[in-house]
């Protein structure tokens, strides 16, 4: 059964270490605060980590140690069958897109809307609207299997938001796009977030890092590093 504990952070992550399996680790006792309203790129280079600290989040991964809370709920201590009531507010965008292969595009973003208690024909509508702001409104009844990546990754986002989440993880949700593209949807995350959504967003993009002043979570030989500097500077380990 579910109960939270009132909490200001969105996020809490308390000396969280991962390693795999009897591999190296891949982060140690990282330790940070995400609060309600907060917009953070999450990067470092490739392996690094940043997949793996976003699947802790939602408890696709068991950290190594560490304590880790999200909305208040101790994550570790949620049962498998917390886990949609727990995932209800938070819009995941997988840097494999993960599409539901024999439903239409429009109908994989209307789904999780439906799921969530709104009138199928309402969901439609607003997935539709989505789908035109992505550029996909030509598509609608299209199958993921006929969309190139790019297109794909465009579905996973509206995906991703249409349930207007109070957490949005993404992870490299511009990896496949155009920078005109990426443009675009960094305003449609923008918008989400105006209206009070908390984001972190991973990515590789530095076009993006570049050209939105959002802090950074930076994860670089195991250690989470915050508000990096512009023109070279180090920033801070978040410990
Ligand atoms: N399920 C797993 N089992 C074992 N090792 C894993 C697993 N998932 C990831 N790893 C390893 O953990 C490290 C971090 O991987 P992760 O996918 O989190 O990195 P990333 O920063 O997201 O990389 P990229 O930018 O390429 O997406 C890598 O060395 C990877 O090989
Ligand atoms: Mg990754």
């Amino acid at each position: 059964m579910l109960s939270a504990t009132p909490a200001k952070e969105i996020v809490s992550l308390e000396r969280v270490g991962l390693q795999y399996n009897d591999d190296k680790t891949v982060f140690q006792n990282v330790s940070y605060n995400v609060f309600m309203g907060d917009f953070y790129f999450l990067t470092g280079h490739s392996g690094a980590g940043k997949t793996s600290l976003l699947k802790i989040l939602y408890k696709s991964v068991r950290p190594t140690y560490g304590r880790v809370s999200v909305f208040g709920y101790d994550v570790d201590s949620l049962d498998r069958s917390d886990l949609p009531v727990f995932r209800q507010h938070i819009g995941l965008i997988f840097q494999d897109c993960r599409l539901i292969e024999n439903l239409s595009i429009v109908d994989n973003v209307a789904l999780s809307m439906h799921i969530a208690g709104s009138l199928y024909k309402r969901s439609r509508a607003y997935a539709k609207e989505l789908l035109d702001w992505v550029g996909l409104g030509d598509k609608l009844n299209s199958f993921p299997d006929v969309l190139s990546d790019g297109q794909k990754q465009r579905v996973s986002i509206a995906r991703a938001v249409v349930k207007r989440p109070a957490l949005l993880l993404a992870d490299e949700p511009t990896g496949n796009l155009d920078d005109d593209n990426a443009f675009r949807l960094m305003a449609l995350f923008e918008e989400l977030h105006r209206m009070g959504t908390t984001v972190i967003l991973a990515t590789h993009n530095n076009q993006l890092t570049k050209n939105f002043e959002y802090p950074q979570l930076m994860l670089k030989n195991g250690t989470l590093f915050v508000n990096i500097q512009k023109e070279g500077g180090k920033g801070r380990a978040a410990v």
